[in-house]
């Protein structure tokens, strides 16, 4: 066998027959490596003969390491391959640089709790399942269909855990236990599942301040078992006229009752079946730490925090300062009475809600499982009481709290009076946090009877436009309206206090239909917890859904318009023109040439407006929805844009100036993004 000189190919059988594919440990079984005792003496020469042969081998596939090595070092071989390695290692440098630029340079994507509007279910009155009258777990779960109609994703559900309902659940028995009035606990975790499957999430309240007279603790505390004596807020106290100081109840009278048992008195600050938890004690503190991850391991996705500013009270139990010091103290009875200096907003609320928010943080890590804190405190005058609940920028607390200033808002119906009410919130909003709009909820006449049903859609056009997250309290994307309860018929307890002030009117069943008890319920006595509304015919969710001029229709539209638009979600809100009866701002991003103009009229009376003096707007304006359907569509010039009272008017326009940078101080954006066409992506600017 010997290689022949100068031929350009060689081909497999060749290499195979190659002395030098031979194994190095001499072990391999190729036909090269079969020597016999014959050939052994000719071996030698015969290899010195190949290794000189080695430089006249063209490289080949799956050549030995030898012949490897003797082309390697040539140039070039060696200076493509220098070249593919510094490329190599360049381009993995640039994706380095180029993920981490991206990451700078984006803004925060929007978490859910942002994207669309929190939707309040009152479980009692939503929908009946099992035809007791009383609206439970699996009818809620019967209606899930209804979010995505309206492409809903957060649904906050109030109190159904056990409950003797004198408070209709915030009088709470066991935290870890559903009402067999609501349905089992097999119940809550089919609907929280079924949710999930759906992509809805799951915000439940959390009762801090209180729980029922009934509960466990309770009734251990005022037996003075060692461990839970000092669960609750007890002190001495007259058993004939039991008044320690002039402290009031929310719902009216002390908050002081006596106990015959213990032969003390201790706190409520709403009913005195609702005693106070003393939040001094380590041992409250994390049985409620302990409550949080209960229902947290079951996957609820947020809470909404009952009651914030009660949960402390000043140790050491002075009379509050009389807002009428010439008062008699016997007529100081209700909470307008008393500066609350010492019930509400005490040292250490924060710290506490904190911590909470901390241990949720603990489950938020997860993509998409960011668990959502919205605390509930009305401070009316003392706004910045309020915006302390969002935080700090170093600390994080609730997502946001509350705003309920539009609730004010049938005080006056007026464009000015409507852009001071959101400006009560933007002007006092620490910067870069999250607006949120309530108009209505369990505790509030409904919206639709205050202002009038004529201001429904346009009020609904509001909360759907401003920046943030709306709420909306079940049956507001209807219109639905109170309903009037005789004194016979009261089942409030604060309404049984004072008649004025039950909250029954806003809690009628839901409206679903024109069947029976509006398909509420299937009761066949026609009974219902309380009665429906007499105008349920035609305000329903069925007879709506058929006509795409209601209210219901307008909702659906705005509500999928807010969530396609990025204008609309995360861009500039500025105030445009505010008068007697329009309240004009627009809404637009940077860098996208498509905007919002809302123009709507909280007045009573027709109007126009004139914009022309606004040099960003373009001359004409097309109406893309109105309230009164018959203006969609209508191009209207911008000096003369006519709307009737209640009638609102959203404007999309094209820019190539924007308005925001030139009006700054009318301006806000929660986070500055801006927008590339070409790309099709947002970043921060
Ligand atoms: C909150 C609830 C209200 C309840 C009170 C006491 O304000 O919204 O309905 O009566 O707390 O828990
Ligand atoms: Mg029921």
């Amino acid at each position: 066998m010997s290689f022949k000189k100068h031929e350009a190919h060689i081909d497999l059988v060749t290499c195979i027959d190659n002395p030098a594919f031979k194994d190095v440990d001499g072990e391999g079984d190729g036909s090269a490596a079969k020597t016999s005792d014959d050939d052994h003496a000719g071996e030698e020469k015969q290899e010195s003969a190949a290794a000189e042969e080695y430089t006249q081998i063209k490289p080949y596939a799956g050549m030995p390491k030898e012949v490897l090595l003797l082309y390697s070092s040539q140039a070039r071989y060696r200076v493509p391959r220098e070249i593919l390695f510094w490329l190599t290692v360049a381009c993995t440098l640039a994706i380095v640089a180029l993920t981490i630029t991206v990451i700078a340079v984006s803004p925060r994507c929007l978490s859910w709790w942002q994207l669309s509007p929190v939707y309040q279910v009152y479980p009692r009155s939503f929908k009946d399942s099992d035809g007791d009258g009383v609206g439970d777990l699996k009818g809620i779960q019967e209606q899930l269909a209804h979010f995505e109609f309206l492409n809903i994703k957060s649904v906050w559900i109030s109190p159904f855990y056990r409950s003797p309902m004198r408070d209709f659940g915030y009088d709470v028995e066991d935290f870890r236990a559903i009402d067999p009035l609501f349905g089992t606990m097999r119940d809550f975790e089919e609907l929280l599942a079924e949710m999930h499957n759906k992509g809805l999430k799951l915000i439940m309240d959390f009762i801090p301040n209180h729980t029922s007279d009934r509960h466990r603790w309770f009734n251990m505390s005022r037996m003075r078992d060692p461990h839970y004596e000092d669960y609750y807020v007890w002190t001495d106290c007259n058993a004939t006229a039991p008044r320690p100081n002039n402290w009031v109840s929310v719902f009216g009278n002390s908050s002081w009752t006596f106990d015959e048992v213990r032969g003390q008195c201790y706190l409520h600050q709403f009913l005195k079946e609702q005693p106070d938890l003393n939040f001094r004690n380590p041992h409250v503190r994390q049985e409620m730490t302990d409550i949080i991850h209960f229902w947290l391991d079951k996957g609820v996705d947020g809470f909404r925090m009952d009651a914030v500013k009660h949960i402390l009270e000043a140790a050491h139990l002075r009379d509050e300062p009389q807002v009428d010091p010439n008062k008699p103290p016997e007529m100081i009875t209700s909470e307008w009475d008393l500066h609350h200096d010492y019930t509400t907003s005490q040292l250490g609320l924060h710290d506490l809600l904190r911590h909470w928010r901390a241990e949720m943080d603990g489950y938020s890590r997860e993509p998409g499982r960011y668990r959502f804190m919205v605390t509930e405190s009305y401070d009316y005058h003392e706004v910045e009481k309020t915006m302390m609940y969002y935080g700090t920028p170093l600390v994080k607390e609730s997502d946001f709290p509350f705003n309920f200033y539009l609730l004010d808002l049938p005080q006056n119906s007026s464009g000015l009076w409507v852009q001071h009410l959101v400006h009560l919130w933007m002007a006092n909003m620490p910067k870069g946090r999250w607006p949120n709009w309530v108009v209505g909820n369990h505790d509030r006449p409904r919206i639709a009877s205050s202002v009038g049903q004529a201001y429904i859609r346009v009020l609904n056009m509001l909360l759907l436009t401003l920046p943030g997250t709306p709420t909306t309290y079940y049956g507001e994307e209807i219109g639905m309206e109170n309903i009037n309860i005789t004194d016979s018929q009261i089942q409030d307890p604060a309404g049984k206090h004072n008649a004025s002030a039950s909250r029954d009117p806003q809690r009628s069943p839901m409206q679903w239909s024109g069947d029976m008890n509006a398909g509420f319920s299937s009761n066949k006595t026609n009974s219902t917890w309380l009665p429906v509304h007499s105008d349920y015919r035609r305000v329903n969710v069925e007879v709506q859904k058929k006509d795409e001029d209601s209210v219901l229709s307008q909702y659906r539209f705005l509500n999928a318009l807010r969530q396609s638009e990025l204008a609309l979600q995360r861009g500039w809100f500025c105030y445009v023109r505010a008068d007697a009866s329009v309240f004009s701002f627009l809404r637009e991003l940077d860098g996208l040439d498509r905007a919002f103009l809302m123009v709507l009229n909280f007045g009573k009376e027709a109007a126009v407006t004139d914009l022309s003096s606004i040099p960003e707007l373009p001359d004409q304006l097309t109406v893309l929805m109105s309230t009164n359907h018959v203006s969609d569509g209508k191009v209207l010039q911008k000096s003369h844009i006519p709307t009737e009272a209640g009638e609102g008017l959203v404007i999309q326009y094209s820019i190539s100036t924007r308005f925001n940078p030139t009006h700054s101080e009318q301006c806000y954006v929660s986070e500055k993004a801006c927008y590339i066409r070409v790309v099709d992506i947002l970043y921060k600017c």
